[in-house]
């Protein structure tokens, strides 16, 4: 057996601090649930002070999940300290998480405090974060640009003060990787009883170093990794949990380290990540990218034919990357239909395995293969999403070359059949303006995607968009054989989130929301 590595997700967290990747309560809750589908062993589900939406993620997750560990991010303040206990307390096993900073430049220029000071609130913060909990964990934001004899100190304290948990974050993406794993190594021999405790690290990506950097403290002893799906976070980034974990499987030779994550299910889980953001990796992405495991040149090619460990070092299926292997038609059944999604992982209720049903016959109907990427496709859009206020009912547009783009669009709310027409750039704009005219609420497009799921002239294509409305941000998703369809369904599927995000707003919501990160 290879040393076990905690693998800490703060996706919610540090990944969705960052700008464009917020996420709502249900949605948070939604890639929760996938975490722990995927067994990772932490999830950092917020700030809770930040703000109300944060509170209430952090809130929701610790009363809905069981399983892992369930992680609230606070400030040494005890007010803070306290909040991130009023969300976490749900928790089957909660861990509060406190830091502040230990470099000079961050001391003296942010705190504007002194080091004897830092070192005080340290400590007091994880006392009072041990009074509501067992498990705490500090951090020392900046660590990597901190004093080392400083670092020493301060993690000696903050371990007889009770922390079970010391992480050592790199925030700035400063180190690089030798350098950090001997960091790693002084401090675990000169820090007392540190050996009672998990060293965690958590590194940031902006030299593009932040896995490599991880894994130099997991060679130097770190037991923990803090890290986010898709590699997403602050400016360039936090370490991708998908890269980490994969290195360590396919490298257990050298590292003699094992996590406990279910791999088959990183690729769904950045599927998911990137159609609740709508920011997709880029195809080279190592792991989940879109070319990940395709073999394009001719000799790559043949030496695959002949031995695929020629030139394949882990294999698409331990990663869950589904094979793009003709599965179902329009003849097949109900039955073969959910046997397949139970081999892709997913247990459908019947409601929701009806709903899919249908769709998959419509799009059977016009589509003669339909591949396992299909069937992911169609469960995002139609279980995994928000309840449909307005549904589209009718779509009818023309286009061509010496004509004004027009289109007509009739939506469903309830029992009310609306009708709208439009014109514009083209037939997805024209669509775009005859529903903002049924709906009147007017949507600002800000980013528009399109790829198509498999290949082939009759292939499924995605589109995710990114709306505003009333200056909030708002990211939709549809499929269809057509590409305007797919437009269409994925602007309501826009204006549906808004709506409810509308009905759902609480008085402190109408408020600017609290700045969040440090
Ligand atoms: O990057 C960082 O230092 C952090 C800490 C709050 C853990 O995100
Ligand atoms: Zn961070």
């Amino acid at each position: 057996m290879g040393r076990r590595i905690l693998i800490f997700d703060t996706t919610l967290r540090d990944g969705e601090q960052s700008p464009g990747f917020s996420m709502n309560t249900k949605e948070k809750l939604e890639m929760a649930k996938q975490l722990v589908r995927l067994k990772v062993d932490i999830i950092e589900a917020g700030f809770p002070i930040a703000s109300e939406d944060d509170f209430e993620a952090v809130k929701t997750v610790s009363q809905t999940l069981k399983g892992p560990i369930i992680a609230g991010l606070c400030r040494t303040r005890f007010q803070d300290i306290d909040r991130a206990w009023e969300a976490l307390k749900y928790a089957e096993r909660p861990r509060i998480h406190t830091f502040i900073a230990t470099s000079d430049i961050h001391i003296q220029r942010k705190l504007k405090m002194s080091r004897e000071e830092v070192l005080e609130a340290a400590v007091a913060a994880v006392q009072r974060a041990k009074r509501y909990c067992e498990d705490v964990e500090f951090s020392a934001e900046d660590a990597h640009r901190t004093d080392q004899d400083y670092l020493c100190k301060v993690m000696e304290e903050v371990i007889k003060a009770g922390a079970t948990t010391i992480n050592i974050p790199d925030t700035v993406g400063y180190a690089i990787p030798w350098e950090f794993g001997a960091r790693i190594k002084d401090l675990m021999n000169r820090v007392p009883n540190i050996d009672k405790v998990v060293v965690s690290v958590h590194c940031h990506n902006d030299l593009g170093l932040a896995v490599a950097n991880s894994l130099a403290a997991v060679e130097a002893g770190a037991g923990q990794v803090e890290c986010t799906i898709n590699g997403i976070g602050e400016r360039a980034g936090n370490a991708s949990l998908e890269e980490i974990v994969m290195a360590l499987r396919t490298r257990r030779d050298y590292l003699n380290c094992e996590t406990g994550l279910k791999t088959e299910e990183l690729y769904k889980t950045s599927r998911l990540l990137t159609s609740i953001t709508g920011i997709a990796v880029q195809p080279n992405k190592a792991i989940v990218g879109a070319n990940a495991f395709a073999h394009e040149a001719g000799i790559h090619q043949d030496g695959m034919l002949k031995e695929k460990l020629t030139y394949e070092i882990m294999t698409p299926e331990s990663v869950g990357v589904p094979q793009s292997r003709l599965v179902l038609g329009k003849h097949s059944g109900r039955h073969a239909f959910k046997k397949r999604l139970s081999d892709l992982g997913f247990e459908l209720s019947e409601e929701d395995l009806n709903k899919a049903f249908v769709r998959f016959k419509a799009i059977a109907d016009k589509k003669k293969e339909v591949f396992d990427d299909d069937l992911i496709a169609i469960v995002e859009d139609e279980v995994f999403t928000v309840p449909e206020v307005w549904s589209l009912d009718h779509l009818q547009f023309t286009s061509g070359t010496n004509i004004i783009p027009t289109a007509t669009v009739r939506l469903k709310r309830q029992d009310e059949i609306l009708q709208g027409s439009g014109w514009g750039d083209g037939p997805v704009d024209a669509a775009y303006k005859a529903i903002d005219l049924i709906t009147e609420m007017p949507g600002r497009l800000l980013e528009y995607n399109l790829r198509a799921v498999t290949a082939g002239k009759d292939a499924l294509g995605e589109v995710i968009v990114s709306v505003e409305f009333d200056g909030q941000r708002v990211v939709g998703r549809g499929t269809s054989t057509d590409v305007i369809e797919a437009s269409v369904r994925a602007y309501l599927n826009a204006v549906n989130k808004a709506v409810l995000r509308r009905k759902g707003r609480t008085p402190a919501e109408e408020q600017p929301p609290a700045q969040k990160g440090v």
